[in-house]
């Protein structure tokens, strides 16, 4: 059944001729027909075969699925993608809608980018990582074998659903990754997101992530506090070996941020303190795997970090929030890994 508008939430991404809105809420995939951009006349559904779950766009529909997996993150699929919209007759003035998670997302986001130079799409987001991070803000792409998002475009949607009941049927693993992005969000305002129930929660990670994003879309500046938490979580996954998901090794790495910004004087303890509630709030892990007991080849890994253009940068908390540092002291680095293990 449809949620009356009172259940759900509308948050529009501010970007001038380009803004939307992100629907959120239990039952808003039934939206989705009025969400379809004007003129629309056909619907390609990229899909893949685990989400189980099936949209109605109210167009002429075809559906697309990918392989299951990160795998379908590849350029092979993109060409594979765009061939098949092409020998399907889609155009310019045709809608991909991707239903998925943020791998679907991100990949169907792209060809969309890329296809006819551009065409619109409509993502129905189906995980909370999705939902509170990878569907919104238009960032698209696919990995290459040397590294992932190596290929990719900002590409932004012209609607985002994030229907609340697709979260009833997801795996414990895919939730609790979800929550390590969502925990990020109690940090980068001092919004109380504890106060929230689940809804208006992803609800206001979706707000405070438009505002960034409304702000600085390209990521000349304000947009890096998004990935708080994401310098040690990127080396965590690198590095690999262990079985963590992209979002606990963000709760991991949040934990982390508040240990290297209080040895630098940036918060207190008490802070710290607050980081390691939220985290374990959400059932996550404040601590490193026993595995993960090289402290030279974590520094090493921050090093090959995205952010690391002038050396190793850090989003570390303050009284203004956080904010992009360089320049921390090895000794702290050490310091603080040692606090987490
Ligand atoms: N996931 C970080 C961003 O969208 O900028």
């Amino acid at each position: 059944m449809a949620p009356s508008d009172s259940q759900a939430h509308v948050v529009t991404v501010a970007l001038a001729d380009r803004s939307y809105d992100v629907h959120v809420g239990a039952g808003v995939r039934s939206r989705l027909g009025s969400v379809m951009p004007d003129g629309a006349r056909r619907a390609a559904v990229i899909t893949q075969a685990g989400v189980g779950w099936t949209v109605d766009s109210g167009l002429d529909q075809t559906v697309f699925t990918v392989a299951d997996g990160e795998e379908a993150k590849s350029l092979s699929e993109v060409e594979r993608l765009c061939r098949a919209l092409s020998q399907a007759g889609f155009t310019r003035s045709d809608v991909i809608v991707a239903v998925g998670g943020g791998v679907v997302t991100d990949l169907a986001g792209f060809v969309a980018a890329v296809y006819h130079r551009g065409i619109r799409y409509v993502s129905v987001a189906t995980t909370l990582l999705a939902q509170v991070d990878a569907a919104i803000g238009g960032k698209t792409g696919v990995n290459l074998p040397e590294g992932k998002n190596l290929v990719g475009a900002f590409w932004q949607p012209h609607a985002v659903i994030c229907d609340t009941e697709t979260l009833s049927t997801l795996p414990s693993r895919e939730l609790r990754s979800g929550q390590g992005e969502l925990a990020k969000y109690h940090f980068l305002t001092g919004e109380d997101l504890d106060a929230l129930d689940t809804d208006e929660r992803i609800a206001a990670a979706v707000r405070i992530k438009a505002d960034v994003v409304a702000a600085d879309e390209r990521e000349g500046g304000r947009r890096a506090i998004l990935n708080y938490g994401h310098t040690l979580a990127h080396a965590i996954e690198t590095a690999g070996r262990y079985d963590l998901r992209h979002g606990e090794a963000v709760a991991v790495g949040l934990v982390y941020a508040a240990e290297v910004a209080m040895r630098l004087g940036r918060i207190d303890s008490e802070r710290v303190a607050a980081h390691r509630r939220v985290v374990s709030g959400y059932g996550l892990p404040g601590r490193l795997p026993t595995e993960l007991d090289d402290d030279d080849d974590l520094l090493a890994l921050f090093g090959r970090d995205k952010k690391a253009v002038d050396g190793v940068t850090f989003i570390l908390d303050s009284d203004r929030g956080p904010e992009p540092v360089v320049g921390v002291p090895e000794t702290v680095q050490r310091e603080a890994l040692a606090a987490i293990r």
